[in-house]
């Protein structure tokens, strides 16, 4: 019997360390890959240091702004590196010693904390639509569930709508459309959670004076391939018919001056792929006919991403022209930034025009959805601003999400005044 046992046990261990091992071998690894902050004055400087973003394999762009560029770099490209660092005249600070480093300590927590759906880790998308399923059985009377379409692998896109009273000024919510910026389907069901359950005066006043449409995770495709092989995957996941390179941009597949002023790239390999024509990914299209069919009731689109601290209005297209509301997009964005700013958590988030402090942007959702008359439209670019990027412990979900809730109930009050 003893032996017996023994047997099973070890048969079982060799059983989960095979299973371990697996699972480690299909993921993509980003062992001792680096994330460096460069700083440039010029644009010639700039165009040199992007240059290198071309060898997708070794260099990834995981941000820019404000003269500054995130570059993550694989470990032999880094003499390549060094040597387009000297011809730029530009000098790295590096950030991120070793990107697998961050994405094991999360992968830890999250396997160590409770199995519960919970904000202390990262949920994926099983876990989230269970969940979405216990909200709605558990709020009957002011939830909706609806599914916006399907996306290019055949996975339903689901959102909730929250209603207290009809004919309430909308709210829609796009959230995880870029795969790896898991921040925002945590932070987007934390909010569910909390319009529902919040006994605060103020948020359960703007709450149930709205209508809210919280779509968690429209990227499916993108975000359960970002659990299981590839944490730092960005786009879709449907093949492209010139190149082996697979996925679109989705932010970038909307028709809103789709592919204009090298607001996109064209290259099927890029980050910013912008599909081969406005609304190619079947997930942006089921989206604009979504919304579309809802215009009407729909009187605010906040799109979420990480990183950088960031409230975007349009135009992400043009940093020449303005919105004829910028005025009132920046007066509504203040209110955000202050209510933020009112929170013991030290977070701060800059406002404007997407193109006018960040970089141009063609085909966003915010700026569809403002051509689409939703006349308060932004894009939120959540924490941080540059420590840990797109792989934010878990530890900082909650304060994420709260100066989330903050920020928009200060919004929604704010947009209020405008009538
Ligand atoms: N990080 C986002 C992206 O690259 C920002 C887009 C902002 N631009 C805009 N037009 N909304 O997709
Ligand atoms: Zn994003």
């Amino acid at each position: 019997d003893a032996i017996f046992t023994f047997v099973i046990l070890i048969a079982q261990s060799k059983e989960t360390s095979l299973k371990q091992k697996q699972e480690k071998e299909q993921k993509i690894r980003y062992d001792n890959y680096r994330v460096f902050k460069i700083k440039y004055e010029s644009l010639q400087q700039r165009q040199l240091l992007l240059e290198l973003t071309k060898q997708y394999h070794s260099f990834r762009l995981w941000n820019e702004n404000n003269n500054e560029l995130h570059l993550m770099v694989k470990p032999d490209a880094l003499p390549q590196f060094e040597r387009q660092l000297k011809r730029a005249n530009a000098s790295a600070d590096n950030f991120i010693s070793n990107v697998q480093h961050l994405i094991d300590l999360e992968h830890e927590a999250t396997t160590k904390s409770s199995p519960i759906f919970g904000w202390t880790r990262y949920n994926n998308l099983a876990e989230i639509e269970n969940w979405l399923d216990e909200i709605l059985s558990a709020y009957p009377n002011v939830t909706e569930s609806f599914v916006i379409g399907e996306s290019y692998e055949g996975r339903k896109i689901r959102g909730v709508r929250i209603s207290y009273k009809s004919g309430n000024p909308g709210v829609f919510i796009e959230s995880n459309i870029h795969a790896r910026e898991w921040i925002t389907s945590a932070t987007a069901t934390w909010l569910i959670n909390e319009l529902l359950s919040s006994g605060d005066d103020l948020v359960r006043g703007l709450t149930e004076s709205h209508d809210w449409y919280i779509v968690p995770v429209l990227n499916v495709d993108g975000f359960v391939y970002s659990h299981q092989k590839d944490r730092l995957w960005r786009k879709t996941r449907q093949p492209s018919n010139i190149s082996s390179c697979i996925g679109a941009d989705p932010n970038r597949n909307y028709d809103a001056h789709w592919l204009e002023n090298g607001g996109a790239s064209t290259n099927p390999c890029a980050e910013d792929y912008a599909g081969p024509h406005a609304f190619s990914e079947p997930e942006i299209k089921a989206m604009s006919e979504y919304v579309c069919g809802i215009r009407d009731k729909l009187n605010v689109m906040l799109a979420f991403h990480s990183y950088g601290q960031l409230l975007l209005s349009p135009y992400g297209h043009t940093k020449f022209e303005f919105p004829y509301n910028y005025d009132d997009l920046m007066q509504v964005a203040k209110a955000f930034g202050d209510a933020i700013e009112g929170l013991p958590y030290g977070a701060v988030y800059k406002y404007g025009s997407a193109a006018g402090i960040l970089y141009p942007a063609s085909g966003a959702t915010n700026d569809w959805a403002f051509s689409q008359d939703i006349k308060i439209s932004y894009t939120i670019e959540f924490r941080d601003t540059g420590n840990f990027g797109f792989v934010l412990p878990p530890a900082y979900i909650l304060p994420n999400a709260e100066e989330a809730l903050v920020g928009i109930i200060a919004l929604l009050a704010e947009a209020k005044k405008l009538g």
